[in-house]
């Protein structure tokens, strides 16, 4: 067999198994795992992890918003931030506008990846508006044509839907085999707490968190779950921040219901004393949900380490610090309320998670492969082209390097993105090389490839 590269003597980690071998790949795919092959040209990764390219399977890439803000990554810099950071596979959003139809938003946000991604790429649809034609013709159509997911929102007043909405569209997941992803935070109880917020003067940074404590988070993500057990559907729920919701997730998982969980770096890497800083520096971590205390740090570890979760992706959502359309949208000194949610997180992700979580023996290299790669793939309809390495898969790889200490500062990573809420953090783990169907993407510390390289992605139904 003639294979155009050879990585050599791989430490192999795929979600259920390490090996040793050395990787053949032809035409962008792995052709051969075993023992002396030889190829066009070789990679030695003697002494490294050999890992399946990341599947960043939450990440907002220019994303239009309704209140004027700017999101600082397009699919140019956000897929090289990705792949830069050990990610080969991005699943953002074609986000529906209320009044628009499904297919103009999905053209749109195709017009936006065109010629510009560095990896390859999928879309999860936002649903904001269920309409009869939307339920009955688009969504259906959408889905065979390799859209298989949606998000759909709790909360936002520009985004989401009531209960009755909910279940339409669950019911039609459920007909069409798509999976749906539920941001589960109580919009009422929110705009209640908001206003007494602000009529009391307690608009720093840091009343963000009191705006949404963990309660509306767990009431919302109880319905979620009894709205998806009355339809009978799978349902996945994303960026879960702490104890209580994760407990109604243990507790529907524990009932034989097929809930996922997805968690994010915010959830163990920040916290509530990150909101908390002086000024309005605490603004670069509003994101929703807010990072907690340190206690629910610990339960997301646990859940982490224990099965309740099966996915952890970044929630990418960038806005410059400085700045008229980033988080200062509404002045310098805006309430919490007017800046814009999301924190950048592409190219951090899995360094800190291999760093904090392998390094630091809280969970295995198994566990770390199947939450940052091939859970996702699989329960997004890649998989086995994406997320493992296997023979036939696409060659979507990382060598990673986890014997030196990379201090984390904006300045070396490669979104748009005026500030990283890790600036200055140690992580002992940093891609060394990356390829994408073969070729190499990042170099440490160069990037490589050609912006528009990446291709689209038709996911499968469950
Ligand atoms: O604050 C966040 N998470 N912003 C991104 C949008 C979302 O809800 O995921
Ligand atoms: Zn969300
Ligand atoms: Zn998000």
């Amino acid at each position: 067999m003639k294979l155009d590269l050879v990585v050599r003597n791989a430490r192999v980690a795929t979600a259920s198994d390490v090996f040793e071998c050395d990787i053949g790949i032809a035409d962008g795919r792995i052709a051969a795992l075993a023992r002396q092959l030889d190829g066009a040209t070789t990679i030695d990764a003697a002494g490294r992890w050999v890992l399946p390219g990341g599947v960043d399977s939450h990440c907002h890439l220019d994303q239009p918003m309704t209140n004027g803000s700017r999101m600082a990554d397009d699919f140019r810099s956000g897929t090289l931030s990705a792949a830069c950071g050990g990610t080969t596979t991005v699943i953002p959003f074609a986000c529906q506008m209320k009044g628009q139809s499904l297919r103009a938003a999905v053209d749109d946000y195709h017009r936006r990846a065109e010629g510009k991604a560095l990896i390859d790429y999928a879309f999860h649809l936002i649903v904001t508006d269920p309409t009869p034609a939307v339920l009955r013709e688009e969504l259906p159509q959408l889905i065979a044509e390799g859209y298989t997911s949606f998000k759909i929102y709790m909360t936002y007043d520009d985004l989401k839907l009531n209960d009755r909405q909910i279940l339409e569209v669950l019911a039609v997941a459920r007909r069409e085999r798509a999976m749906t992803m539920i941001h589960a935070e109580n919009a009422d109880c929110i705009a209640w707490l908001t206003e007494q917020l602000v009529a009391a003067g307690q608009t720093a940074p840091r009343f963000h968190a009191a705006a949404r404590p963990m309660l509306i988070e767990r009431e919302a993500t109880h319905r979620a779950i009894a709205l998806a057990e009355l339809v009978d559907l799978p349902v996945l729920i994303v960026h879960v921040s702490g104890r209580e919701a994760v407990e109604q997730i243990r507790w529907a998982q524990g009932r034989g219901l097929k809930v996922f969980g997805e968690t994010c770096p915010q959830y163990v890497f920040l916290s509530d004393e990150d909101l908390d800083a002086p000024g309005f520096e605490g603004a670069k971590c509003i994101c929703s949900p807010p990072p907690r205390d340190k206690a629910n740090q610990d339960v997301i570890w646990h859940g982490l380490e224990n099965g309740v979760f099966q996915v952890f992706s970044s929630d990418h959502a960038p806005f410059h610090y400085e700045g008229p359309h980033g988080k200062r949208i509404a002045g310098n000194d805006a309430g919490f309320h007017e800046v814009p949610n999301g924190i950048p997180g592409l190219e951090t992700r899995l360094p800190l998670l291999l760093s904090e979580g392998v390094l630091q023996e809280r969970i295995d290299i198994n566990a770390f492969v199947a939450l940052t790669a091939t859970n996702a793939a699989k329960i997004y309809g890649l998989y086995p082209r994406k997320g493992t390495i296997a023979v036939g898969s696409d060659a979507d790889l990382v060598i990673w390097d986890t014997d030196r200490e990379v201090t984390i500062t904006n300045s070396m990573l490669h979104h748009d993105v005026d500030y990283t809420p890790y600036e200055g953090r140690v992580v002992n783990a940093w891609p060394r090389l990356t390829l994408s169907r073969g070729e190499v993407v990042w170099s440490n510390p160069s990037p490589q490839g050609a912006p528009g390289r990446g291709q689209f992605l038709k996911a499968t139904r469950r």
